[in-house]
């Protein structure tokens, strides 16, 4: 019997960190967000992802770290590989593996790279030639964030005010080499705890009951267009007070949300006070502060000075481990 081709393709991506976040849904079906969001890509950690489709196959079957994954794990990656086969129309079942470089229980944001890989290797196995766009545009079904893992360097997932989408889309603003000195030294907190609630349910359950969202969402353009333009100037002193500004605004919408949602451990709580009060010594922004839906933190610092954070933040109780990151390159296919 003839072989028909190899339907076969490997994909890697990267996590990536907000700077503004993206906390809201204003439609589910288009996954549209109701604020822009910009983030840096991270060096370093990948997401690797091989998908096979097969005529022969009953099922979809999804491994993810060497596990069989079940559950909620399982449905994600079938809805969103079934979205891929509507696109290219086709029903073969496939065969998903995917590891990630780094411990996915860290909670450094598996789900943006584990779905921008997957998106970028379900396309290409099936032949699908799509843009950097086009696939961003994709990867967001399968996680908001994951859109912004397409591209390396600063990004931004511009949420668009069309009732039909068609100008939300997602773009790289800076390449990853265009602020050289800026380093994210992400600290392992022990204990943090396996999140309960899913950034998507716990996004709509904020929507709907913190009285601090609206005004969160009145103060976003202001604040997104001066954290561009620190971005633009590779300004530190600028860059530094707002990032924390808007991680302090996504802590208190999630922790104003009936039922509280509180992503943080004491330590995390501690490394907060640690970096203000190394401003306040320094009398200048040395670091910032910033966190996504867990409690581990990334401290945006500037090359000069991290070593010597690294060494005081280390030295915390609490604190398992450091990793010193690098705005790094977007996802990409691997022969
Ligand atoms: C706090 O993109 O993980 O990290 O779309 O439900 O998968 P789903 O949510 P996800 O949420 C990210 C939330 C955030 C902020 C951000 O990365 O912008």
């Amino acid at each position: 019997m003839a072989r028909g081709p190899r339907l076969e393709a490997t994909y890697e991506a990267p996590p990536n960190i907000a700077l503004v976040k993206y906390w809201g849904v204003r439609d589910r079906e288009r996954a549209l967000p109701y604020n822009s969001s910009i983030s840096v890509t991270l060096d370093r950690l990948r997401s690797r992802t091989t998908v096979r489709f097969d005529p022969d196959l009953s099922d979809d079957e999804v491994e993810l770290n060497g596990t069989v994954a079940t559950g909620g794990p399982r449905d994600g990656v079938v809805r969103f590989l079934d979205r891929v086969r509507d696109l290219a129309r086709v029903t073969h079942r496939a065969e998903v593996r995917s590891r990630n470089n780094f411990p996915t229980a860290s909670g450094l944001a598996s789900s943006a790279s584990g779905f921008a890989a997957l998106a970028g290797a379900s396309t290409a196995a099936l032949g699908l030639h799509l843009s950097g766009r086009e696939l961003s545009r994709l990867a967001r079904f399968g996680s908001g964030s994951a859109s912004r893992s397409v591209f390396g360097g600063f990004v931004e997932w511009r949420a668009g005010t069309r009732p039909d989408g068609r100008d939300c889309y997602t773009r790289p603003l800076y390449g990853p080499d265009h602020w050289p000195t800026l380093v994210d030294l992400v600290l392992i907190v022990k204990g943090a705890p396996v999140k309960e609630v899913r950034s998507e349910d716990a996004m709509k359950a904020t929507v709907a009951t913190s009285p601090a969202y609206r005004r969160r969402l009145a103060e976003l353009p202001g604040r997104t267009r001066k954290i561009r333009a620190a971005i633009g100037a590779r300004d530190s002193r600028r860059l530094f007070p707002l990032v924390m500004e808007e991680c302090d605004s996504f802590r208190e919408v999630c922790e104003t949300t009936q039922p509280s949602l509180d992503y943080l451990t004491t330590t995390s709580r501690a490394l907060l006070g640690e970096v203000r009060t190394i401003n306040r010594e320094a009398g200048r922004p040395v670091a910032a502060y910033t966190h996504d839906a867990g409690a581990h933190m990334h401290i945006f610092t500037l090359r000069r000075d991290a070593a010597k954070l690294r060494r005081r933040f280390s030295r915390l109780p609490g604190v398992e481990r450091t990793l010193l990151l690098r705005p790094g390159p977007g996802g990409h296919r691997v022969e």
